[in-house]
């Protein structure tokens, strides 16, 4: 059941799941709290217990159509077109998954807001695999208990010394990459409305606040953030705390329309308390 993403995601984990895969430790209860597109729920294996969450119902939404057959009416597929992308943003299909999908996989870098479908014809083409896939993703999605909510809350709710985090918080607010893409989701030019409209948190976007809800919990916990001067402040002194791990990893990522770049992460993982 090793599935590539759904949706293309802002701040997505589809490049980096299988090396992160490496990094998950034995568990019982898998908890993705800012599941977003969940690239590493479809790449692992399935726990026991498998929970999905994330305080923008967009995806939660999807998830839950798409478990309940959503995807198999997508007459025509999902194909490189303005004008399914145009369609998409219309409120009356806001609660199709297939314009759900479309509005995904066509924008830019998965902003939901502005056409891109060129830039990255990998996820569409894994859009267009779809059919074959839809048993194994409804399957999966079956398996999960989605939730829409704080990261917080859906960590507390599902703690246990055999949990797994895995978080993918939102990048810090200093950054502005989360102002564009969660916090409010930036502004269209001459708009005043936000380009998207995912619930705020502002705790959320700061890593220190995330270390400590992280540092709480029973379970294990891995967390992957950007580089960025709050973050190696946040988690600078806590190799060795509690057993935290702090280390880098680099990644290729696409630069956009020509080329590659390396890019730094920041990943700190947590085992879980001994019982
Ligand atoms: C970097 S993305 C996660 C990407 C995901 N790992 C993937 O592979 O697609 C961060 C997610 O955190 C969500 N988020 C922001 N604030 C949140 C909060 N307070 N609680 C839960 N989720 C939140 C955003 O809606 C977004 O989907």
């Amino acid at each position: 059941m090793r599935l590539p993403p759904l949706l293309k995601w802002p701040g997505g984990k589809g490049r980096l799941a299988t090396k992160l895969e490496q990094m998950i430790p034995p568990h019982r209860v898998y908890v993705e709290p800012f599941a977003g597109g969940s690239a590493l729920f479809f790449r692992k294996s399935l726990a026991k217990v498998n929970v999905l969450g994330d305080k923008d119902p967009w995806p939660i939404q999807f998830f839950n159509r798409v478990r309940l057959g959503g995807l198999r009416k997508c007459r025509g597929g999902i194909k490189v077109s303005r004008g399914l992308f145009d369609r998409s943003l219309q409120g009356k299909h806001s609660r199709s998954a297939c314009y759900q999908l479309a509005r995904s996989v066509l924008s830019y870098h998965g902003d939901r807001a502005t056409f891109g479908a060129a830039a990255r014809r990998g996820n569409l083409e894994s859009a267009q695999k779809l059919r074959r896939n839809l048993p194994k993703y409804e399957q999966k999605l079956r398996r999960a208990n989605l939730r829409i909510g704080g990261f917080d809350g859906t960590m507390k709710a599902y703690d246990a010394p055999d949990a797994f985090h895995f978080l993918d918080p939102p990048w810090p607010l200093e950054s502005g990459y989360s102002e564009r893409h969660y916090h409010g989701g930036g502004k269209r030019k001459g708009s005043k409305k936000p380009k998207t409209k995912a619930p705020s948190d502002r705790r959320a976007f700061d890593p220190a606040y995330v270390r400590d809800v992280a540092d709480k919990m029973k379970g294990a916990v891995l967390i992957i953030y950007g580089d960025h001067p709050s973050v190696r402040q946040a988690f600078g002194k806590m190799n060795g705390k509690n057993g935290w791990q702090v280390f880098t990893m680099k990644v290729a990522t696409n630069k956009g329309i020509g080329g590659m770049e390396q890019r730094v992460n920041i990943l700190a993982y947590k085992p879980a308390r001994k019982r």
